[in-house]
């Protein structure tokens, strides 16, 4: 256990995102993180599910009070370089990102990061940051992921350990969180393979062909399409190129 977060681990839960929104409304505190063993109802982002099976690192960690920045996207962005990072350091991977959430190995998905906010009018509350990791699982398992999944266990060819695993990805947000926003975003801007790439962009108003052609200081993601330069804040990206899921 780390003096940097307090650690709530559990066997079987529908999700732990759902868990750790129950620890916010009975005051836990910034940095608790539940960790489960397998959940039955994993959420994805847009409302897709997520199979977690035994074998995967499945945590949210709250995020509350001074800790919370001012927009849900940093979080998300830096939890992405958090978890890309801790690939690179404890098994030499080198991932890239995805924009908006996607941690990517080889073409293949394997993880993925989910924040959900809560707000009194304009102020943000609480943050659950929600990481999902295939680690030591069959990635033949998965298939319901979407974009195509991998996992550690078969680029590694051994499991690895989960514990090791999340107190290097905590620890590395908290330290990401506690840094600049340039600071963030230049990590994240330097993994992200979307940008100089052909995208379909699938907003909620419809669907955008164009090139990603840069990450602004929020995150968000500009694709110019027909001579026009488009400022995406939230949506699904697809690489042209790339099999879609
Ligand atoms: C995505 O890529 O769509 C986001 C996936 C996030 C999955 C994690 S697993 C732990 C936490 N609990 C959930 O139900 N979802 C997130």
């Amino acid at each position: 256990m780390s003096a940097e977060y307090r650690l709530v681990k559990l066997d079987r839960v529908s999700s732990t995102m759902e868990v750790a929104w129950q620890l916010v409304d009975a005051g836990a505190a910034s940095w608790t993180v539940v960790r489960a063993e397998e959940q039955t109802s994993g959420r994805g982002r847009l409302g897709r599910r997520w199979i977690s099976p035994r074998g995967g690192l499945w945590f949210s960690i709250i995020i509350r009070g001074f800790d919370v920045p001012d927009e849900p996207q940093l979080a998300s962005i830096a939890a992405c370089v958090a978890v890309a990072k801790a690939l690179e350091e404890l098994y030499g991977v080198k991932p890239l990102l995805k924009w908006p959430n996607d941690v990517m190995v080889g073409g293949k998905k394997i993880a993925g990061v989910l924040v959900e906010a809560r707000a009194r009018g304009r102020v943000l509350e609480a943050l659950v940051i929600g990481v999902g990791v295939n680690a030591n699982v069959d990635s033949r398992a998965l298939k319901d992921q979407g974009l195509g999944a991998t996992s550690l266990l078969e680029i590694l060819g051994r499991p690895v350990d989960l514990d090791e695993l999340l107190a290097e990805i905590v620890v590395g947000l908290k330290r990401l969180l506690r840094s600049s926003r340039r600071a963030i975003v230049e990590e994240y801007r330097a993994r992200l393979g979307t940008l100089g790439k052909p995208v379909r962009v699938v907003l909620a108003t419809g669907e955008v062909e164009g090139v990603a052609v840069d990450l602004l200081d929020d995150g968000s993601l500009v694709v110019e399409s027909e001579g026009r330069r488009l400022v995406v804040r939230t949506g699904d990206v697809y690489m042209l190129r790339e099999k879609e899921g």
